[in-house]
């Protein structure tokens, strides 16, 4: 173990987000006996769309499902990330409330507007108040284990959004792809722990020092990963980080990166890559970087691990979960407070606050 990170972990990580990280693999297999238990609980049933309401890492488990399940996900798959799902919802769509604490205010009022509609209701959550109105109005809900910071309960909330789409009739998947992704979630753990020698989540976090980081992805199938990678440098390592896809940011954003100079000097691009990129995404790639990396302070370039779809996402999000903690260490912070985010829950329940 690097002596140095060893004692940064000690001094600036008291509530263990190292042990829930390094714990997702086994998460994921826990989540697929809750799943199990739950899809018994969903009928199936014709839906035009999917519309999944929550917010930060309650709502991360949407893009990621959407992304693994790719074209085997019969029907669009909406993430809904404010208080406003789209009137057509209340018709024929299957509505899945995702919310880790069940208290956010956004989910729950997502929640009322639909509460009249004919949508198809289902709620992911450990409890709170949207587990006290789903049980009133005798919506399923999928409990899944408290106490954790939500962000880190992402193994829960993708495996049973999963089943509740395979279950509803709407995406086909084996469960057999669910435990080789966490077989990978834990081998990139293990390759990038603190024992590890040579870890690759070190060695970008050590290239993300006191810089930008910008996150691009070459396909879909990694646009989740991407906003997911900079959630957790904002949420873990307190650092503001951006995130876009080449095939559009190449239309745009490419032309900025000129001004203001002083930042982009210091951005450092990671460029998420993926096996399956088909020809032209990895020409938007490759010509998108090689135009803007002369104004970038470093690029790093990510490969996704071998495996089917899901375990090539979510192997790619444990690596970035773990370059956000190794980040936290490196800007001294603890990686589990989210005090503005209290703050501004708070500030929502009771504006006098
Ligand atoms: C904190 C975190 C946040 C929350 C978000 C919504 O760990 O990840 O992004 O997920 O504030 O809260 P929940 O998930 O409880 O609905």
């Amino acid at each position: 173990m690097s002596e140095a990170i060893g004692a940064r972990i000690r001094r600036h990580d008291p509530s263990d987000m190292y042990g829930r990280i390094m714990a997702l693999g086994g998460q994921i297999d826990h989540a697929l006996a809750i799943a199990a238990r739950f899809e018994s609980a969903i009928e199936p049933a014709a839906c035009r769309a999917v519309v999944v309401c929550g917010m930060g890492g309650s709502a991360i488990a949407g893009d990621l499902a959407r992304d693994a399940l790719g074209d085997r996900l019969g029907v669009p798959l909406l993430s809904v990330r404010d208080d406003a799902p789209p009137a057509w919802a209340r018709d024929d769509a299957l509505v899945v409330f995702s919310s880790y604490s069940g208290h956010t205010a956004e989910t729950l009022a997502a929640y009322e507007r639909l509460r009249d509609g004919a949508a198809r209701r289902v709620a992911i959550t450990s409890g709170g108040e949207l587990a006290v109105r789903c049980q009133a109005d005798g919506v399923p809900v999928c409990r899944i284990p408290g106490g954790m910071p939500p962000r880190t309960a992402l193994g829960y909330s993708l495996v049973t959004l999963l089943a509740t789409l395979r279950a509803a009739g709407v995406a086909t998947y084996d469960d057999a792809e669910v435990r080789e992704a966490a077989e990978v979630v834990r081998q990139v753990c293990a390759d990038n722990s603190v024992e590890a020698s040579g870890a690759l989540a070190l060695s970008i976090a050590e290239e993300l020092r006191e810089c930008l980081p910008v996150v691009y992805a070459a396909s879909r199938r990694l646009a989740g990963t991407a906003r997911r990678w900079a959630g957790q440098l904002a949420e873990n390592a307190k650092t503001f980080a951006h995130h876009a896809l080449y095939p559009e940011l190449n239309h745009n954003e490419i032309v900025g990166w000129n001004a203001p100079a002083a930042l982009l000097s210091q951005a450092v691009i990671v460029s998420l890559e993926d096996d399956d990129d088909g020809d032209l995404a990895r020409r938007q790639r490759d010509v998108g970087l090689e135009l803007v990396a002369p104004a970038a302070r470093g690029v790093v370039r990510v490969s996704t691990p071998a495996g089917g779809p899901l375990a090539r996402v979510l192997g790619t999000v444990a690596l970035g979960d773990l370059v956000s903690f190794y980040l936290a260490m490196f800007n001294g912070v603890d990686p589990t407070p989210v005090e503005r985010i209290d703050t501004l829950k708070q500030r929502l329940r009771d504006p006098d606050a």
